[in-house]
């Protein structure tokens, strides 16, 4: 069987007036189904542009993006949103919550754009909203919530549609650092029951609570493997720099 992500040779360019800037230079990996992966760089090193690519809210400017065997770069707009809607759960770094909805209205929404009819709707979004501990508070808005506990909400409307990839944009980068490590344990929660999970960071004590690191510079791979070899979290063109200063 196909990998469940396929990048080859991905490139983007982003044309600015006469310059372009080259956001993703010859990006080639695969990430197999029930992997944990991050995708950790410093800012500007091209992670979003990865993230929108494997999301399916970009395409590449070159190469090719399978995902699970489909070719994404040759869908037009509506396949992206159907593939989007039915394969993919997102969690990003500022929730993302409609403010006017209840926590199981805003679980609903993936489940309604999928067509899915209402008893079973209400059913799902009960059930991922108890699975990240907020069966309690099924009718609160957002707003009165915590931090930690609308990131929650978030996990439960990325998991509500059985994604087979949930995408963590920074979800912990707007939380202190105790409800942070609530957040990442619950996505490798995920991944112990068999979800492949990719987190986007710039943070490698974040990076490292995955189970492999794929590491960008200048929208190029610099390392791709276990997250816990001491290589993972060096970032070599930062140490060479530092080496030169003493020069
Ligand atoms: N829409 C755009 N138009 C022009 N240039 C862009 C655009 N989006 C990204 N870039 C450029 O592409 C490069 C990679 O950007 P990208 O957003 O992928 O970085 P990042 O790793 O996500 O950074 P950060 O940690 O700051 O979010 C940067 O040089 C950025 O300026
Ligand atoms: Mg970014």
């Amino acid at each position: 069987m196909a990998a469940l992500v396929t990048f080859q040779d991905v490139c983007k360019y982003y044309h600015m007036g006469d310059s372009t800037v080259v956001a993703a230079d010859h990006i080639s990996f695969e990430i197999e189904r029930g992997e944990f992966t991050a995708i950790v760089g410093s800012s500007g090193s091209g992670k979003s542009t990865c993230m929108n690519i494997i999301g399916c809210l970009d395409v590449p400017s070159e190469g090719t993006y399978f995902l699970s065997g489909q070719d994404v770069g040759q869908m037009n707009k509506n396949q992206l949103a159907e593939v989007r809607n039915e394969m993919l759960g997102f969690i990003f770094q500022q929730y993302n919550l409609l403010p006017k909805l209840n926590l199981l209205e805003n679980v609903e929404i993936p489940l309604m754009y999928a067509g899915v009819p209402r008893g079973e709707r209400r059913e799902r979004a009960l059930a991922a909203l108890e699975q990240v501990g907020l069966g309690d508070k099924l009718r609160h808005k957002p707003m009165e919530l915590s931090g930690g506990q609308q990131q929650r909400v978030s996990i439960a409307r990325a998991l509500v549609g059985k994604p087979a990839v949930i995408l963590a944009d920074e979800p912990t980068g707007a939380l202190d650092s105790r409800t942070g490590r609530e957040v990442l344990s619950m996505l490798q929660d995920l991944h112990s029951s068999g979800h492949t999970v990719v987190l986007i960071t710039h943070d490698n004590s974040i990076a490292v609570q995955a189970q492999r690191i794929i590491r960008l510079e200048d929208g190029h791979v610099v390392y791709d493997g276990p997250a816990d070899a001491p290589e993972a979290v060096v970032t070599p063109r930062a140490a060479d720099m530092r080496g030169r200063e003493h020069t």
